[in-house]
């Protein structure tokens, strides 16, 4: 899809219009509002600026131009966004991308590649052929099957004669298509063949699987002037479409898997060719979310790990559909059917559950330095969760580990690469977010937690609260909600009042109830010391913290 037509698009729609199809709008000065539709409200908090041509909620900020406003209240991809309002602008979306553009010596090796491809499918139905059909048919890959993915067989000679003799192509075309070997004779010998087809459907490639236990399983083409490896993932030319569609797309490891699935009606798959994915395989699927479903085994567990790295370092939001142990897809297919599949796929997990079970599974957590290990290296992963997910997998850990939350944001630094994909990408909002929590979290540890230890300290304790009654005046706190919550725990103690939820909440989500905390009253006035000094510190540095707070509690936007 072109930028161009993105563009057209925007200057021939008005906001105002699209979004008057969804909100009832009233003009008020420059700008337009109305009832924001994202979130529960009944007053007028969205406005809609046709100077700037964007949206804008003060309630709940979201903000955007008309594909965002579309995308969200349609809760559709932005493929369909741009689709369904280049309808009302009356310029033509194609999900399909447009016509390819070969070289004349591309083009030669492409046609070679397409007629050999006819005389491998053709050959599949001929007499020679009975252990590649039975083979073909025991796999489940029935004459629909093949002929929708290019399935065909490769007989131990016949095809250079073809080539050459009657359809007349060059030898040194057929030399570089990889079709004939150095030695003049055929490259794929008796092997059920699969073609590998580029992006706009053309056969670029072939792959030739053993019909006995052959060492080597599969033989593919040699690299050539239209086929790189690592450009391509099997099946994305009839992927893409879907998986735009549903903003998602399952990564598999072989072709087999990926016509298990399609025969699972699940059309969104591809398989990567190799052990790892590439760049170029990152730059076609961007934007969309994965679901990564190798094989179960040590090879299958290593490739995913080694595949959420890459993705997530690249922004991707990934997750992992687990296959029973030593199953793969296809197989699975076969033994449990349709169902289990996508039961599978409906199950699966974030990529970072994944990487902390498969943490647990390697480290000993009974030994104190195997922790250690597991934290160090968990934190790689860590700097990529959401923080709605890292919160949730600092408290796991915390749980399951007994390791402190102050240890696992100690040094967690938000990755650079992160940071340069999603600006890329205008997320800058979410990485705002993350880098605001995390100074938020820096900032606790740093000038909160002693205040936090004393909070924790009055909830547990009704007679240190009363000490603390007589001295709460001398303690500066540099988290103003922090002296409010003490005098309802000192209410709360005496069983005057009970302590709104608001702060429950405050105290739930700042306060980890189960951290260090005091018990005698020369420890309290300790502590008040160091709060104080924490908080003479805070004043002077005051100017260098690179946040505000807001009232409600959350933090805004960095300067
Ligand atoms: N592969 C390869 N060469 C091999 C083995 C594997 O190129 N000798 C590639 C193929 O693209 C294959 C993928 O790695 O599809 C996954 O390998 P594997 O899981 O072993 O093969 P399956 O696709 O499961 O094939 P089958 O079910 O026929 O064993
Ligand atoms: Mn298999």
């Amino acid at each position: 899809m072109s930028n161009n037509k993105i563009e057209l698009i925007k200057n021939t729609l008005d906001i105002v219009d699209v979004i008057q199809e969804y909100v009832d709008l009233s003009k008020k000065g420059k700008n337009y509002w109305g009832v924001c539709p994202f979130h529960d409200d009944s007053n007028p908090s969205m406005s809609v600026s046709p100077e700037k041509q964007m949206y804008k909620c003060f309630s709940c900020d979201k903000a955007g131009g008309i594909f965002k406003f579309v995308q969200d209240i349609e809760k559709i991809s932005f493929y369909e966004a741009a689709e369904k309002l280049g309808n009302k602008a009356g310029v033509e979306i194609n999900l399909i991308k447009s016509e390819p553009k070969y070289n004349e010596r591309q083009k030669k090796l492409i046609d070679a590649l397409n007629d050999a491809m006819d005389y491998y499918q053709a050959s599949i139905d001929s007499e020679d052929a009975i252990n590649a059909l039975d083979y073909a048919n025991k796999r489940g890959l029935n004459s629909k099957i093949r002929e929708k993915f290019k399935i065909g067989y490769a007989p131990k000679k016949g095809l250079i004669n073809y080539l050459t003799k009657i359809r007349h192509h060059n030898e040194s075309d057929l030399i570089n298509a990889s079709l004939m070997n150095s030695i003049g004779e055929d490259f794929m010998k008796d092997r059920l063949i699969f073609g590998i087809a580029n992006e706009f459907g053309d056969t670029i490639a072939m792959s030739g699987r053993t019909l006995k236990n052959d060492q080597a399983k599969y033989i593919n083409s040699s690299e050539s002037l239209i086929f790189k490896k690592s450009h391509i993932l099997y099946n994305w030319n009839n992927a893409n479409k879907v998986a735009k569609k549903n903003n998602e797309l399952i990564l598999v490891e072989g072709f087999m898997d990926v016509i298990a699935l399609y025969k699972a009606n699940i059309e969104n798959v591809v398989a990567i060719m190799g052990t790892a994915l590439t760049k170029e395989n990152i730059n076609k699927i961007r934007g969309l979310k994965i679901i990564l479903m190798f094989d179960s085994d040590k090879a299958g567990i290593s490739a995913t790990i080694k595949s959420i790295r890459i993705l997530l370092e690249n922004g991707i939001k990934t997750y992992v559909a687990q296959n029973p142990s030593g199953i793969d897809p296809d197989e699975l297919f076969n033994s449990k059917g349709e169902k289990a599949i996508k039961e599978i796929i409906d199950n699966r997990i974030t990529a970072l559950e994944f990487i902390y079970i498969s943490h647990k599974n390697k480290y000993d957590i009974s030994k104190i330095e195997e922790i250690e290990k597991f934290v160090e290296s968990f934190k790689k992963y860590l700097i990529y969760a959401s923080p709605v997910e890292r919160d949730f997998l600092i408290n796991k850990i915390k749980n399951e580990l007994g390791v402190s939350r102050e240890i696992l944001v100690k040094d967690l630094k938000i990755n650079k690469t992160i940071v340069k994909a999603q600006t890329t990408h205008n997320e800058n909002k979410v990485l705002n977010q993350k880098k605001n929590e995390y100074n938020q979290e820096k900032y606790d540890i740093k000038y909160n937690k002693s205040a936090y230890i004393l909070i924790r300290s009055l909830l547990k304790s009704k007679s240190l609260s009363e000490y603390y009654d007589r001295k709460r005046h001398e303690i500066n706190y540099v988290d103003r909600t922090l002296p409010i919550i003490g005098t309802y725990i000192i209410a709360a103690h005496r069983g005057i009042e009970k302590i709104p939820n608001k702060y429950k909440k405050y105290i739930k989500e700042k306060i980890n109830l189960e951290g260090e905390t005091i018990e005698k009253n020369e420890d309290l006035d300790d502590i008040i010391k160091v709060i104080n000094k924490n908080h003479k510190s805070y004043e002077k540095n005051k100017n260098r913290i690179k946040f505000n707070k807001k009232k409600d509690g959350n933090y805004g936007k960095s300067n």
